[in-house]
């Protein structure tokens, strides 16, 4: 097993905050150190979960100059990527599984000068991104089934971390992980070549006064 090349970023999920008072809320993850800011967007369709659509994204734009880290769980989900990107999005990722197209779908991220990410359902081959791994800055491995916070750790997920980071070899790739990433989780995690952590709980757990505390650890814990 390898560590990444890259820095650990933590990407607090957005999903997980107060949604009557979203703007504030980034702004407070960001001034508690959070690196990026991850938005999941969800269409009720490709999972059983509807929250936040461009205009969202558009108006909380001002909030930060951090990037929009915007994680599409959308079928189909080409219509939706110049959306994303006009509306602010940084980095826009889609899933492998939202629709037969995984190649053109990538194509228009890339088209649309945003970095490209894709992402895996827990139940799919990490093979699946072999074909494309080339064209992408960063993977996401979901280690929960995608559509709600909070949900329990798959830990199956530290072992396909250490196959993703062997199939990328020299490219120095993201590989982000979603779902259940909590002090406890994200040491095996990092040690396996993740670098990115989205944490929607472990974050927002406590109210504001704790948002500091919980990314630090998150941080300390990623450090080994
Ligand atoms: C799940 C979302 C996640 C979610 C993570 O579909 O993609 O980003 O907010 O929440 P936690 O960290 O609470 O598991
Ligand atoms: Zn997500």
């Amino acid at each position: 097993m390898a560590r990444s090349p890259n820095p650990v970023l933590i990407a607090p999920s957005i999903l997980a905050a107060d949604f009557a008072r979203l703007g504030e809320e980034v702004e407070a993850i960001i001034a508690a150190g959070a690196d990026w800011v991850h938005i999941d967007v969800m269409d009720g369709h490709f999972v059983p979960n509807l929250t936040i659509g461009p205009d969202v994204v558009k108006a909380l734009r001002p909030a930060t100059d951090r990037p929009f880290d915007v994680h599409l769980m959308v079928a189909p989900v080409d219509p939706w990527i110049a959306r994303f990107a006009e509306a602010g999005a940084d980095i826009i990722t889609v899933h492998v599984e939202s629709g037969p197209h995984l190649h053109r779908s990538l194509q228009t991220v890339a088209a649309t000068g945003r970095r490209v990410g894709v992402t895996l359902n827990p139940g799919t081959p990490v093979e699946a991104l072999r074909p494309v791994i080339g064209m992408v800055d960063m993977v996401l491995l979901m280690s929960v089934n995608p559509g709600f916070g909070g949900q329990a750790f798959i830990p199956e997920a530290v072992g396909r971390v250490a196959a993703v980071r062997a199939m990328a070899g020299d490219q120095p790739l993201r590989i982000e992980v979603d779902g259940g990433v909590q002090p406890e989780t994200i040491g095996a995690l990092a040690a396996a070549g993740a670098d990115t952590f989205v944490a929607g709980s472990a974050v927002f757990r406590g109210g504001r006064a704790c948002y500091g505390a919980n990314i630090r650890a998150l941080r300390e814990a990623a450090a080994g």
